[in-house]
C-alpha cells in the first residue's frame, strides 16, 4: 500500500481510536508521531509501537487546541523525521450536556478541541507536507444525525465535514488529499460510560449488531492515508455498521 517509511502524526493517540490508528499505520511500515495531552502516555505508546512494529515512533505532548503546541508538534516532527506525509486529526471530546445547561465554556471547549484544532494542525502540517500527502479527520455520525446532549459536539463534527471540502479544494493543486471518517458507536475508553441496558439498546440500532472496534476505523484511515485513495478527496466515509442507513 506504499505506506512504508512514510511519516504520520496521529493526535489523541494514547488510547481508543487514535491508538488503533497509530498501531495500524505502524503495521504498514509508517513511522509515527504519537501525540496526546500527557507526555508519559505518549512515550509509552511510542515505545510499544517501535518495539512491536520495528518502525520509528516518537511521543510528543500536544494540546491540539493550542496554536503554540501544535506548531511545536510539527516543528519537532520535521526536526526528527525530516518529512511529513500523513496527518490524522483524531483528538476529540464528547461531554454529554443538556442544551439548557450548556455553558459558553462547554461550547468553546468542544469547538476548540474538535474543530479549531483541525484548522491549526492542518495549516501547520500542509505548509511542510510532501506532495501525495494525506489529511484524515475523525468526524462522527453525529455530523449527520442528531444526538441529544451533544449540540456542541454535533456542530463541531458537522463543521469538520464542511471544512474538509473547502480545504480539499485549496490543497488539491499541491496533491494533498483531505478526507474524513465518520465512526458510529466504537468501543473506546472515552465511550465506556453507560449501563449495560443502554449498550444493548445501542447494539439493537446497529444492523451489524455489534459495537465497532478501533481497528474498524483504523482500516478506513489506513486506506484513506494510502496511495490507493489518491483520487478521493473532500469525502466523508461513514463507518458505523449501517446505523445511519436506516
Ligand atoms: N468512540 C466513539 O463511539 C466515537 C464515535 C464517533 C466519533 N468518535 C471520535 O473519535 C475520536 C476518538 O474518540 P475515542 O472514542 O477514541 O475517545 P477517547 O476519549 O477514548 O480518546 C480520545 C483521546 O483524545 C485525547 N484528547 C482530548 N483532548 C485533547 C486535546 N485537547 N489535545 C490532544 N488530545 C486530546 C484524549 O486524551 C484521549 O487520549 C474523537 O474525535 C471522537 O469524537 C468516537
Amino acid at each position: 500500500m506504499m505506506l512504508k517509511d512514510k511519516v504520520a502524526i496521529v493526535t489523541g493517540a494514547r488510547q481508543g481510536i487514535g491508538l488503533g490508528i497509530a498501531l495500524a499505520l505502524a503495521k504498514e511500515g509508517c513511522n509515527i508521531i504519537v501525540s496526546d495531552i500527557d507526555q508519559g502516555d505518549c512515550n509509552s505508546v511510542a515505545e510499544k509501537i517501535s518495539k512491536e512494529e520495528g518502525v520509528k515512533a516518537l511521543g510528543v505532548k500536544c494540546d491540539v487546541s493550542k496554536k503554540e503546541e501544535v506548531d511545536a508538534l510539527v516543528e519537532k516532527t520535521m526536526h526528527e523525521f525530516g518529512r511529513l506525509d500523513i496527518l490524522v486529526n483524531n483528538a476529540g471530546v464528547y461531554p454529554f450536556i443538556p442544551f439548557d445547561k450548556m455553558q459558553e465554556s462547554d461550547w468553546d471547549k468542544v469547538m476548540n478541541v474538535n474543530l479549531k484544532s483541525i484548522f491549526l494542525t492542518s495549516q501547520a502540517s500542509a505548509r511542510v507536507m510532501q506532495p501525495g500527502g494525506k489529511i484524515v479527520n475523525i468526524s462522527s455520525i453525529a455530523s449527520l444525525v442528531g444526538f441529544e446532549g451533544l449540540v456542541h459536539y454535533c456542530a463541531s463534527k458537522g463543521g469538520i465535514n464542511g471544512m474538509i471540502r473547502a480545504l480539499a479544494l485549496e490543497l488539491a493543486p499541491r496533491k494533498i488529499n483531505v478526507n474524513a471518517v465518520a465512526p458510529g458507536a466504537i468501543e473506546t475508553p472515552g465511550a465506556s460510560g453507560g449501563t449495560e441496558e443502554m449498550k444493548q439498546q445501542t447494539i439493537a440500532m446497529i444492523p451489524a449488531k455489534r459495537y465497532g472496534q478501533p481497528e474498524d476505523i483504523a482500516n478506513a484511515v489506513v486506506f484513506l492515508a494510502s496511495d490507493k485513495a489518491d483520487y478521493i478527496t473532500g469525502q466523508v466515509l461513514v463507518v458505523d455498521g449501517g446505523w445511519t442507513i436506516k
